[in-house]
């Protein structure tokens, strides 16, 4: 995966969590939307003291149109053309159209429970590069 860093930005608080309730976030940028959510079980990729803290961007990889959460299988999933990803698998495209995995925001948890994203694993829709 093409992994970009980008200057940190706090998301939000462990505190400000609920398991398996995504919250909305921008990141790197106000014109980049994503979801922050605490999955309730261990994944790879996942952040915080049970390794369960993940973030999309909710810009499909396709053509950019909004994704949803499934809360039942935790997935986003495309009202465009029906793509859907794995929010346990770090973005895995589990069918449609679009040519690359999800876009995951990397994080890190401090030890105040601060949640900041600090890097792009793959490319944002619409942009060419991943930079500001
Ligand atoms: Fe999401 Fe086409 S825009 S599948």
């Amino acid at each position: 995966a093409a992994r970009v860093d980008y200057p940190a930005n706090r998301l939000a608080n462990i505190k400000d969590l609920k398991v398996n309730e995504p919250m909305q976030v921008n990141y790197p940028d106000i014109d980049s939307p994503g979801v922050l959510i605490k999955l309730g079980a261990p994944v790879d990729g996942g952040a915080g003291p049970d390794r369960d803290i993940v973030a999309y961007s909710t810009m499909c990889p396709h053509k950019g149109y909004p994704l949803s959460y499934n809360a039942a299988d935790k997935t986003l999933n495309c009202p465009g053309h029906f793509s859907r990803f794995d929010c346990e698998k770090e973005g895995q495209q589990i069918w449609g159209h679009a040519t690359q995995n999800l876009p995951m925001f990397r994080l890190t948890v401090d030890g105040a429970g601060d949640i900041h994203a600090v890097g792009v694993d793959e490319l944002i829709y619409g942009r060419t590069r991943n930079v500001l």
